[in-house]
């Protein structure tokens, strides 16, 4: 597959098929990406791969805490918007649009709960790769670096038949990570990517979703 062809393939995978991703290509997922760049080649990422029972576990814990009404506590900044915004807006559109394709009515809270549980649950993937960095980093930092390999990640998964769903709704709750994988509280938990085959039956992974024409978002400059 080439460059361009991967660039307009990859979308988040919300629905994926029961079958497991074979360590080793997942490994060699990871000995691609990890020729992304970064800043003064820091490379300040680690990968805690996760499947199986440990999967389950974490899964099965983060249900538990949401429906208890626990709140989330990630431990980097989650994007916020101003309620008036063009983000907050296009927020709203993707919901309306997955909420649309997955028959979800505005007023039925319990088919919404349970959309937000799949993202609690890794969206049913197999695997799930959670990226962490040193604390000793500052906060905001390796989040340049970190994009990089997340978005080469996702790309490179699409090599070997695999989907992909950057969430930061894997990572809302730190501690069970680091209770059930084993994460030092010297790394700051950033962000998790569910992996697996696509269920190309489930409606949500129908989504093509909308980009701001290039022309709203680049000045141009000197071209004459
Ligand atoms: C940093 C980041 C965090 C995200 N967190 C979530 C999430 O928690 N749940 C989710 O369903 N999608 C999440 N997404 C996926 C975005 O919603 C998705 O990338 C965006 O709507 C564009 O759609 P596409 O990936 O299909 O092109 C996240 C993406 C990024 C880059």
């Amino acid at each position: 597959m080439d460059v361009i062809e991967a660039v307009k393939k990859r979308k988040s995978i919300r629905g994926y098929k029961p079958d497991p991703v074979a360590k080793e290509v997942l490994e060699e997922i990871l000995e691609l990406a990890r020729r992304a760049p970064s800043a003064m080649n820091t490379q300040p990422w680690e990968f805690t791969v996760l499947a199986g029972d440990v999967l389950e576990n974490i899964k099965r814990s983060n249900i538990e805490l949401l429906k208890s009404g626990v709140s989330p506590s990630p431990e980097h900044m989650v994007v916020g918007w101003p309620i008036e915004s063009i983000y907050r807006q296009r927020q709203v559109n993707l919901a309306k649009q997955l909420f649309q394709l997955m028959d979800i009515s505005r007023e039925d809270k319990e088919k919404r709960a349970k959309w937000q549980e799949r993202g609690f649950r890794y969206f049913d993937a197999p695997a799930a790769i959670i990226i962490s960095t040193d604390c000793c980093l500052s906060e905001s930092g390796p989040l340049l670096d970190i994009g990089a390999i997340v978005q080469t990640i996702c790309l490179t998964a699409l090599h070997f038949g695999l989907g992909t769903c950057i969430e930061d709704q894997g990572t809302m709750y730190p501690d069970i990570l680091r209770k059930y994988a084993h994460i030092p509280d010297s790394k700051r938990i950033v962000i998790a990517i569910a992996i697996g085959y696509p269920d190309w039956d489930f409606p949500a992974n129908k989504l093509q979703t909308e980009r701001e024409p290039v022309k709203n978002i680049a000045t141009w400059l000197g071209f004459d």
